[in-house]
């Protein structure tokens, strides 16, 4: 199985660069993922055009299964209703027999902090309480990540939903956001940060990117560079024994 997991798309933002667009869709489908995980930022102010154009794009990605989930830049001028309409729903779920995906929407209308919820967490719990290799897929990132500057956006009850990943040995959990690829374990939770994958809105010389894990005996998550198309591993685990051992190739 084959998980792509895409972020921060920016449609219709001043940042958004056709030509990566088209070249992140390409690669994407050339992988043939199962599933496309889209963590958020699809648009870059809420407006209907933009939604239009995003939905035009993301609708030439192929797989079976596409997952969508608001960012800070969906909900504002009211996009999160918008988003609803164009995208079916802020809490995607997904479940087969091999995975399950709990998808929250952490993003507050007009405000760039992210949010979840304590309403959410019983949902959260019974969603990811499968005997199966579990994701939960949300905008904000969880943990700080180095080198972008001051901290600002963490969901402000980050901390209530780390504790609950850490007690519910959430597998992954899938974030964008920061526009800058990254990968913590903590515990026995890796939290996958993706970059954005199309837009020059980046972090110093950092790279437009995009991740996708396969799920096999082995797990591999891997990372594209959409710019110069070169693709490394950065973390390499046995399934089986994800609790006891890991290895990670290099971030
Ligand atoms: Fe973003
Ligand atoms: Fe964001």
């Amino acid at each position: 199985m084959r998980i792509c997991h895409l972020s921060d798309l920016h449609v219709g933002g001043v940042g958004f660069v056709p030509e990566w667009a088209d070249r992140a869709r390409v690669m994407v489908n050339e992988l043939r993922p199962d599933i496309i995980v889209f963590t958020g930022d699809l648009v870059d102010d809420g407006y209907e055009h933009e939604y239009e154009a995003a939905l035009t794009y993301c609708d030439e990605f192929e797989a079976p299964v596409k997952l969508f989930v608001p960012g800070n830049h969906d909900a504002r001028n009211s996009g999160y209703e918008i988003f609803e309409e164009v995208f079916g729903t802020r809490y995607p779920q997904y479940e087969n027999d091999d995975v399950v995906i709990c998808g929250i929407d952490s993003s507050q209308p007009d405000i760039d902090d992210g949010h979840i919820g304590r309403s959410h967490y019983a949902t959260i719990r019974k969603q990811l309480s499968a005997k199966k290799l579990r994701f939960l897929a949300l905008h904000h990132h969880l943990l700080p990540i180095p080198g972008t500057g001051r901290e600002r956006n963490l969901p402000v009850d980050a901390g209530d939903l780390l504790g609950l990943c850490s007690e519910m040995h959430v597998d992954f959990i899938l974030t964008g956001h920061k526009h800058q690829p990254w990968l913590w374990r903590l515990e026995d939770s890796f939290y996958l940060t993706a970059g954005t994958a199309c837009t020059r809105l980046l972090v110093g010389r950092s790279r437009p990117s995009f991740t996708w894990l396969d799920i096999d005996d082995d797990i591999r998550v891997s990372e594209m560079n959409v710019k110069d198309e070169h693709a490394f591993e950065i973390l390499r685990v046995r399934r089986r024994e994800m609790e006891t051992e890991f290895e990670t190739v290099g971030v």
